[in-house]
C-alpha cells in the first residue's frame, strides 16, 4: 500500500492503472467483513479533531469523502456539511456503510463524479490522495482533509510535506497530531 499510495500520488514511478485497480479492490473486498473491527474511539478522534480544530466548516455545502470504507466517519461529516457523498472503489466496502449520513457510490477516487470546482472540500481518510482529481474538483477556498489515523505507521502514509509538494495549487493551513494519529487540513488559496 505504500508504494501504490506514492505511485498514485506521483511521488514514484508507475501510476494507477487497471491492475493496481483490481488488485487494490481485491485487498479491501477481502478486508470489508473484518473492517468495523478498526474503529475504535482512538481513531474517530483523530478525525474529529482534524475537523474542529483544523478549519470552519460553517458555510460549508459539498464534502467529497474518497475512500469511504464502510463509512465510519461519514457521520461526522454529515455534522458539518450540507451534503455528503462518500464513495470507495470496494463493493464489499460500500454495501456495508450505512445509508443514512451520506450519499454512498461506488466510484473511483481517480474520477470522482463531481462538476469541476464544485466541491468545498475533499476528505481523504487513510486513502489515496489522486492530485489532478483533487484539483479538478476543489474551488479556489475549498479544503483539502488529510488524515492518517495511525501516523506514520499507516499503510496509506503521505507526510504533510508529499501532499503539500504533489498538490499543484497554494494552500495555507495546519498540521497536528491526535493520539497516534496525525492529520493536516489545506485550504485552496489560488
Ligand atoms: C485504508 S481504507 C480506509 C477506509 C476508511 N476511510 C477508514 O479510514 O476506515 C482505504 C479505502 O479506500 C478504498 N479505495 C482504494 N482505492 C480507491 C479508489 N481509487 N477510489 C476510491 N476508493 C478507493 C478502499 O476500498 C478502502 O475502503
Amino acid at each position: 500500500m505504500r508504494v501504490i499510495t506514492r505511485r498514485i500520488a506521483g511521488l514514484a514511478p508507475g501510476g494507477w492503472d487497471a491492475e493496481v485497480s483490481n488488485e487494490v479492490v481485491g485487498v479491501f473486498d477481502e478486508l470489508a467483513p473484518e473492517w468495523h473491527s478498526r474503529t475504535s474511539a482512538q481513531r474517530t478522534a483523530v478525525v474529529e479533531d482534524a475537523l474542529n480544530r483544523g478549519f470552519d466548516a460553517s458555510g460549508r455545502h459539498l464534502v467529497v469523502e474518497v475512500g469511504a470504507g464502510i463509512g465510519t466517519y461519514s457521520g461526522l461529516l454529515a455534522e458539518r456539511f450540507n451534503v455528503v457523498v462518500s464513495l470507495d472503489l470496494s463493493m464489499e466496502m460500500t454495501r456495508r456503510a450505512p445509508s443514512g449520513p451520506s450519499h454512498r457510490l461506488l466510484a473511483d477516487g481517480g474520477l470522482l463524479p463531481v462538476r469541476d470546482r464544485s466541491v468545498d472540500a475533499v476528505v481523504l481518510i487513510n486513502a489515496f490522495l489522486f492530485p489532478n482529481e483533487v484539483t479538478r474538483v476543489l474551488h479556489v477556498g475549498g479544503t483539502l482533509i488529510w488524515v492518517n489515523s495511525s501516523g506514520e505507521e499507516t499503510p496509506i502514509h503521505l507526510s504533510t510535506k508529499d501532499v503539500v509538494s504533489v498538490l499543484p495549487f497554494p494552500v495555507e493551513g495546519r498540521e497536528s497530531r491526535a493520539g497516534a494519529g496525525t492529520w493536516c487540513v489545506l485550504r485552496r488559496t489560488a
